[in-house]
């Protein structure tokens, strides 16, 4: 049998099988299938509050998840779709409360993965796909990280590393056309308002969100194996790093908003330290597999040491979205 019978039979049978798309590998179950969607937070140990993702293959399926479709939707998923970009909006009958976390909207998206297209196209029913990973971890972005993740308890439809390597943009659309990116990525927001712009249609950005709007947004997440710290201080020597993440990491609560955090449990002798690549789409391919990478070399701190300043760098949007993951993923962040 086919990797990809395999992967639809599972989810026929109200399974949940792992999917590469080309932002992060996804756990996915079909939309009809409760029993399925809440084997997604049993597997992930992901709580109830953070909602799930919808994929679909095509803008005609995408609509009907929505309650109304309007011409900001209309033009944004024309241009970027598919692709790194995930709507939210008011969700239509066919998209259950264990999805959405009780919210009325959902978000959806159409991925830009041939493999993750025939999947969806032969299911048929939209699957929910948060990352492949347990919550609050670092994202995976090949088949092996999943693996790694999950052992034999999930199946697989393994295919080459993800291009993209960070999670989508999530822009919220309102009905009055206010719209808010309420997690960055790929898209950047120059981009979305060209395309807007272009298209004449009406929008306006807004950044007043309040928490209910925006769930699913822990100061802590895609945290590695090993404690992981970010030094801003230029002049900073090892010795003197070591003792300030002695000092600081063992007094951090155990638990911050849910995640539980990665503290050091004896004292720091090995660091590792991290190197980002000079182009941001590079370093948002790299970063998850190298926070993972260096992890297994079990050094008792990961470190990377940010002296640029990015908002100065060529396409500094897209390092805004490269530095958002990095900073949730440490534990903590040396000025
Ligand atoms: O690139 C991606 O988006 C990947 C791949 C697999 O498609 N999926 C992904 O899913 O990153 P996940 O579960 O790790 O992220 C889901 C996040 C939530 O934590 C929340 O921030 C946002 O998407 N989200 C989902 N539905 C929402 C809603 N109705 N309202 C507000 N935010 C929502
Ligand atoms: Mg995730």
């Amino acid at each position: 049998m086919s990797q990809l019978q395999k992967a639809i039979d599972l989810l026929n049978q109200n399974e949940v099988v792992a999917f590469p798309t080309e932002t992060v590998y996804g756990l996915g179950a079909k939309i009809d299938s409760d029993l399925a969607l809440k084997k997604i937070f049993s597997t992930k140990e992901r709580p109830f509050f953070d909602p799930l993702i919808v994929h679909v293959d095509t803008i005609e399926k995408a609509k009907t998840c929505f309650n109304n479709w309007n011409a900001i939707a209309e033009t944004l998923a024309k241009h970027f779709w598919p692709g790194p970009l995930t709507l939210v909006m008011a969700k239509s009958y066919l998209i259950s409360d264990v999805i959405t976390s009780g919210l009325s909207s959902v978000g959806v998206r159409i991925p830009k993965h041939d493999l993750a297209l025939n999947l969806l196209r032969e299911v048929k029913i939209p699957l929910a796909a948060p990352s492949a990973n347990k919550f609050g971890k670092t994202s995976p972005t090949t088949a092996a990280h999943v693996k790694k993740e999950f052992g034999d308890s999930v199946f697989v439809l393994d295919s080459e590393p993800c291009q993209v390597g960070i999670e989508s943009t999530v822009l919220l659309v309102r009905e009055n056309s206010e719209i808010s990116i309420l997690r960055r990525g790929a898209v950047v927001k120059s981009e979305i308002e060209k395309a807007l712009n272009e298209s004449k249609v009406n929008f306006k950005w807004t950044d007043t969100t309040d928490k209910k709007e925006s769930p699913g947004h822990m100061k802590h997440h895609y945290m590695p194996e090993i404690p992981f710290v970010i030094c801003r201080d230029p002049n900073m020597k090892v010795k003197e790093l070591s003792q300030i993440v002695n000092d600081k990491l063992a007094s951090l609560p155990d638990i911050v908003e849910g995640v539980k955090m990665i503290k050091p449990t004896h004292k720091i002798n090995k660091i590792q330290f991290l190197n980002l690549a000079s182009d941001p789409a590079q370093a948002a391919r790299e970063i998850y597999s190298q926070l993972r990478a260096a992890s297994e070399r079990k050094p008792d701190l990961l470190c990377l040491a940010l002296i640029k300043d990015y908002s100065k760098e060529p396409n500094a949007e897209m390092w805004e979205s490269v530095l958002d993951r990095l900073y949730k993923a440490a534990s903590l962040v040396i000025d």
